[in-house]
């Protein structure tokens, strides 16, 4: 039986009871006849369960209702911060192969403030985990500097291959290369992670790093441990001294963690968190 039917039948026989009790009461003090208990007492039931029946069916249609409302303004408040960021970024966004993004990327606002300290910070060399549309926009960023090197990791082949194809089309594999590195298990601190095979050769090739996008691996789904918590403590020694390092989804809880652990775990970092669709968080040397 589901748990409205039980909630129907409970009330009936409350409302039931009720009006027996009272009709019952009424007798005894002569107001009214014994004989009236048990019809009082069925229409009471009766009444008691269409109108918890009522109520639940009521309830049940205004909780639908509410999920989708708070399902489309969440859509909205991302499909604004998309648009916000897009258009600050216009010049280009518009060389953005279509479609993008697709969910995974960053949102428009984010890459708004990415392509911003990027213009303004100048990097000569940018370390990205996790490949995408950011590429392609650091890439840009670069080109129209006037040339630097962005390294892009992906631990997916697949995806590398698309963003490297990307890149093609866009005439940008001169200033980025994507490189392919699994994920192992490696231990941090006393956490094991599932992190990045980078090849030394290619950070060191790299040399210090300006700027640090921190975008990948993906963090699974009901795993508190926070999975791109390594990219400080193993890339810290190869950033620059005044390296920044961008964080997306920092409102994340595990994210949210991750740069709490930073700053504990080294003072000579400060953080600062920018109000986009999923947050940023930029971190410099103090
Ligand atoms: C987290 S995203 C990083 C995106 C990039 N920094 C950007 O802003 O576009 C990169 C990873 O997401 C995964 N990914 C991207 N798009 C995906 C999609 N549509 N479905 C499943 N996985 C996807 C790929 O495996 C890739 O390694």
């Amino acid at each position: 039986m589901s748990d409205s039917t039980y909630k129907t039948l409970a009330a009936a026989a409350a409302a039931g009871a009720a009006g027996a009790a009272i009709t019952g009461f009424g007798a005894a003090l002569d107001l009214t006849d014994a004989a009236a208990i048990w019809p009082v007492m069925a229409t009471c039931a009766v009444v008691g369960g269409l109108l918890q029946s009522a109520k639940s069916s009521l309830g049940g249609m205004v909780d639908n209702r509410t999920r989708t409302l708070r399902e489309r303004l969440e859509d909205l408040r991302r499909s604004v911060g998309d648009i916000h960021g897009l258009v600050r970024i216009q010049p280009l966004a518009q060389q953005l192969p279509l479609p993008i993004g697709g969910g995974w990327a960053l949102t428009g606002d984010a890459a708004a403030v990415l392509v911003r300290e990027a213009q303004l910070r100048k990097p000569r060399t940018i370390l990205e985990l996790g490949s995408g549309v950011s590429t392609l926009l650091l890439g840009q960023v670069l080109r129209n500097a006037g040339g630097g090197r962005l390294v892009s990791i992906d631990h997916d082949a697949a995806w590398a291959a698309r963003t490297r194809e990307n890149l093609k089309l866009m005439g940008l594999e001169d200033v980025v290369s994507v490189v392919d590195a699994p994920l192992r298990t490696r231990t941090v601190g006393e956490q094991r992670y599932d992190w990045y095979d980078i090849p030394d050769a290619v950070l060191d090739e790299l040399g210090p790093i300006d700027l640090l996008l921190v975008d990948g691996p993906p963090q699974r789904s009901g795993d508190t441990l926070p999975a791109r918590f390594p990219a400080l403590p193993v890339l810290g020694p190869r950033l620059s001294d005044d390296a920044l390092v961008f964080v997306d989804d920092a409102d994340r809880a595990q994210e949210r963690t991750m740069v709490q652990w930073w700053l504990e775990q080294d003072a000579g970092w400060k953080a600062e968190r920018h109000p986009t669709v999923d947050g940023v968080c930029l971190l410099r040397r103090t």
